[in-house]
């Protein structure tokens, strides 16, 4: 539904976004993530035709931006970053004005903006002046006028940004409860949002993409992919025997003191390369007659991966 071919904009000497490419399909969510300054704003509004590409182009819906800006935008609901709306109207009066705009009438539009309505909680505030409804109630007025036309493809640039936590899990659900029958792409720096809504995430760092896969092969790069947490009630030889031992371990290759509770010794397992060193700690623990209060492996952590990647630091290929 997205296709993003070589995307390239610079502002002056300066490159924003260069050379991305990547594709959506109608069912994914696409994790759009980056630091501050990335290029994922510029990015959006190359795909939305609010901005001219230098070189490259995207095809939404089968119509290419740069030739068929229109019928692009038709297809599109987008949600800019800061969700701008006119401050002066009201929600009622700006929904009403962008389903016109969208080419809706009479019954179909009444019955449309209702149900967006109800979808994003607007009932209490639709006679309010937008400038003066707080940031969530903005966000969801900006979130209304993105899904009016029920659009097949939706674009959103930080939905969540500013929001409480509640306010966020919401706005999290109503993008998973669309997800299936959209393609999506949304913008964030908010690592749990991806593990939350996305079934895709593509990194991007100074205007280059520097990966792209499901969040758990994302997380399959990070050095606590397999890490295994183990809590022992009865080290017999205190903490240092048990951390020898685990360190003597073939599969292991760092062993990191972690809060214990109540006495009991607590160790964070590092694996080598990555592999799984649950069962070898596990069966090490009965033949040292171990009693564990914890024992558990980690996907990974996002975070680390993304720090890593975007400080310039390798991470494991
Ligand atoms: N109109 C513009 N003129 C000059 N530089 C711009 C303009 N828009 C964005 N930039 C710069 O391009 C880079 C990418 O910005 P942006 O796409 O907004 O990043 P992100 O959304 O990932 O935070 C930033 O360094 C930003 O300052
Ligand atoms: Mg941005």
């Amino acid at each position: 539904m997205i296709e993003i071919k070589h995307l390239v904009k610079r502002f002056g000497p300066f490159t924003a976004v260069d050379g991305v490419s990547f594709t959506v399909q109608r069912g994914e969510v696409l994790g759009f993530l980056g630091p501050n300054g990335a290029g994922k704003s510029t990015t959006m509004k190359m795909v939305t035709g609010f901005l001219t590409p230098t070189s490259g182009t995207a095809v939404v819906a089968g119509h290419d931006v740069s030739k068929e800006p229109l019928k692009v935008k038709q297809v599109i609901g987008y949600l800019p970053e800061g969700a701008p709306a006119y401050a002066d109207m009201t929600p009622e009066s700006f929904l009403n004005f962008v389903a016109g705009v969208r080419g809706l009438k009479g019954r179909a539009k009444t019955e449309r903006i209702e149900a967006v309505v109800r979808m994003v909680h607007l009932e209490g505030v639709m006679r309010q002046t937008i400038d003066t409804l707080s940031k969530g109630f903005k966000r969801r007025v900006g979130l209304a006028q993105a899904i009016l036309h029920d659009p097949d493809v939706l674009i959103m640039d930080e939905p969540t940004d500013g929001l409480d936590p509640n306010q966020k899990h919401e706005v999290r659900s109503l993008i998973k409860s669309m997800a299936a029958t959209k393609a999506i792409l949304l913008s964030t720096h908010i690592l749990e949002e991806v593990e939350a809504v996305c079934t895709r995430a593509v990194i991007i760092n100074r205007g280059k993409i520097i990966a792209d896969g499901t969040p758990s092969q994302l997380q399959a790069k990070s050095r606590f992919h397999n890490a295994v947490t183990v809590t022992v009630r009865n080290a017999s030889g205190g903490a240092a025997a048990v951390r020898g031992d685990l360190r003597s371990l073939g599969g292991v290759s760092d062993v990191q003191e972690a809060p214990g509770r109540n006495g009991a010794v607590s160790f964070l397992v590092l694996p080598k390369g990555g592999r799984a060193i649950i069962d070898e700690i596990g069966h090490h623990a009965r033949t040292k007659g171990w009693e564990l209060d914890e024992l558990h492996a980690e996907a990974g952590r996002l975070d680390e991966v993304f720090r890593s990647m975007t400080a310039g630091e390798g991470v494991k290929a």
